[in-house]
């Protein structure tokens, strides 16, 4: 199957038909999504919370995401894939984001990028699209502000607030978005935003109303150090749990001697061992 594109996904939002993105880092992981059919990949610099459990996402660099990035696409190369522009990327100037864009998409090898803001961003996102790059946006909690904001809370809770945010998905969408992310806010906000603009809006902790759901990998799966509870994420497996067994068997089975077996014992008649590294 081929990738999905700008225009479809734009289709399954005028028909209804949700849209499923989840995060990935690495080959592995983008290779098993793609697999299950996801519709979306994205590199978040959440890659910087997940595996290397910095409290933020700023310590990201544009380095990291390009090395993140080629490895999902190689992981993944029938899917369309999002990369994140990291925080300070792409507010300097414009010229110094589209040196950034230029490295995702020619480095990394994304499709398109998300970079977070509203209407103060959209000069950029202007100059982005008109450039042929696909833009997602990102509002709600922005966690690239994380420490203006003051920590990791709902967003748009007053009507002034809620109003904004709608201003600014619309500023987003004038300015060439193909999509919107919206993260962290209530129900009934996430709900008007998405009936009053024509892209896809895609949520994560934003409620039912929204026209696509996007989830951290290793949130959903549990496979992730130290574990928070986070009311807007569904469990589906205990990934964590089935690691840290399976590697204790191993540690046991070497303590033990039952491992290696004779089975994974070389003969005279062998020299070849296949699968060593890469392929
Ligand atoms: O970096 C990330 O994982 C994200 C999603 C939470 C939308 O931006
Ligand atoms: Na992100």
């Amino acid at each position: 199957s081929k990738a999905l594109n700008i225009l479809q996904l734009n289709k399954m939002k005028r028909e209804g038909l949700p849209i499923s993105m989840i995060t990935a880092y690495d080959y592995p992981s983008a290779r098993l999504a793609e697999e299950a059919g996801i519709d979306i990949i994205l590199v978040g610099d959440s890659v910087g919370n997940v595996l290397s459990n910095y409290n933020s996402t700023l310590p990201v660099t544009i380095d990291d995401m390009v090395y993140h990035t080629r490895s999902v696409v190689r992981g993944a190369e029938h899917t369309f894939i999002v990369a994140d522009m990291p925080f300070m990327t792409y507010h300097v100037s414009s010229e110094e984001a589209l040196t950034n864009v230029r490295r995702l998409m020619q480095e990394g090898h994304a499709h398109a990028v998300k970079l977070e803001g509203g209407m103060e961003i959209c000069d950029t996102v202007k100059r982005i699209v008109q450039s042929g790059v696909p833009l997602l946006g990102h509002i709600g909690l922005t966690p690239q502000s994380v420490h203006q904001i003051g920590g990791y809370f709902i967003q748009g809770k007053n009507s002034q607030a809620a109003e904004r945010l709608l201003n600014d998905a619309r500023a987003l969408e004038q300015a060439g978005a193909f999509a919107i992310v919206l993260e962290l806010v209530t129900e009934e906000v996430a709900k008007s935003i998405t009936r009053e603009v024509s892209i896809p809006v895609i949520g994560i902790g934003a409620g039912r109303y929204c026209d696509g759901q996007v989830l951290v990998y290793h949130d959903m799966l549990q496979y992730s150090a130290p574990y928070r509870e986070k009311k807007f994420v569904k469990t589906y497996s205990d990934i964590g749990t089935l690691i840290r067994d399976s590697i204790g068997q191993y540690v046991k089975d070497v303590k033990d001697r039952s491992f290696p077996g004779e089975e994974h014992v070389f003969k005279a008649d062998e020299n070849v061992v296949e699968r060593l590294y890469g392929n």
